[in-house]
């Protein structure tokens, strides 16, 4: 019989909720020992964990966030931190530990991996920059959010004849900006992989505005060089010319809270259950993901040593568009 902890780690995505369930249901199944650890790696070494039954996770499908609480645990980022939350683990006999998280964390279990302890990762962040797995728990409803916060803005910047700045999510990756702009008809879409002149976009702008359009939406991400302050800033001072009048708007965390979608909690179930099927098979030290749309385990010393591109294609087709 084995004895499986389960935490949730860095920023949370909606379908946490969905894979903790799928992780302490499918392992109950198994006749196993479940564990939810709370806070993240903060638990593990303080021995926040408790052990978790089948109705413990019942009614949280739907539901945003974590029921475990996430963290991002600065004691887990050195050697010792980890080697206490490892010896927590052993204490509590349990055997085995599933991370489910983005980059950040699954750094964590690389190292938690490489000590030796039995380790399985869940790819789960909104911003989809996670080597290993095309899509994340989270992204989908997150650009949902996003995309409907254009539309929105959308209809005011009509109105009033204005340009809307919408900055989403996105520090080093501009999946979420990339794909709300293209779903939402964006004039212009700044990410932080692709340098943009702010010159660019105050043309792109005056002429919209010079073809009568109606409104512009600019999609920036937060990593961008330009983001919506910047841009702003910029804007301001060559208003005159510009035609539109400029309004910002700064989505934030917003996009993070919402309730998991379909895709999120369907993805969130697969990936939980195929953790579960990695243990069984004695597979440690990996990420469970999606790929061409099969669950697939990647190696997590892969998964770190490796860059999730954003796709030059969905640019290209982007700028083409707008
Ligand atoms: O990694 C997910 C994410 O939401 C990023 O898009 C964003 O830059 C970051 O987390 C924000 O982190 P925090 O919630 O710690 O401010």
């Amino acid at each position: 019989m084995k004895h499986v902890a389960v935490l949730t780690s860095g920023g949370d995505a909606p379908g946490m909720n969905a894979a903790i369930r799928a992780v302490v249901r499918c392992g109950v199944a198994k006749g196993w020992g479940m564990y939810g650890v709370r806070n993240g790696y903060a638990g593990l070494i303080s021995g926040n964990i408790r052990e978790m039954s089948t109705r413990d996770v019942g009614g949280i499908i739907q539901k945003g966030g974590t029921i475990l609480g996430s963290a991002r645990s600065q004691e887990f980022y050195t050697d010792e931190g980890r080697r206490k939350g490892i010896r927590t683990l052993r204490q509590m006999g349990i055997d085995t530990l599933v991370v489910i998280g983005g980059n950040g964390s699954q750094t964590g279990s690389y190292h938690v991996h490489k000590l030796g302890f039995p380790v399985v990762g869940i790819a789960s962040t909104i911003d989809n920059d996670l080597y290993g797995s095309e899509m994340t728990i989270g992204v989908d409803t997150a650009l949902n959010i996003a995309l409907e916060a254009i539309d929105r803005l959308k209809v005011t910047a009509s109105s009033h004849q204005r340009a809307f700045l919408l900055e989403v999510m996105g520090r080093k990756c501009g999946y979420i900006a990339l794909m709300a702009g293209i779903a939402g008809g964006a004039e212009y879409i700044l990410l932080p992989e692709v340098e943009t002149d702010p010159e660019e976009v105050a043309e792109s702008l005056r002429l919209a505005y010079e073809h009568g359009k109606a409104h512009a939406i600019i999609v920036v991400a937060e990593g961008a060089t330009y983001n919506a302050d910047a841009l702003t800033q910029y804007f301001e001072k060559h208003k005159d010319r510009l035609g539109f009048k400029i309004r910002a708007t700064i989505l934030g965390h917003v996009q993070r809270g919402g309730d998991p979608g379909a895709f999120d909690r369907i993805l969130a179930s697969r990936l939980g259950s195929g953790a579960i099927e990695a243990i069984d098979r004695g597979e440690f030290g990996v990420l469970v993901g999606l790929n061409k749309g099969s669950i697939t385990t990647t190696p997590l010393e892969e998964v770190v040593a490796n860059k999730k591109e954003i796709s030059m294609e969905m640019v290209k087709l982007a700028q083409t568009l707008d």
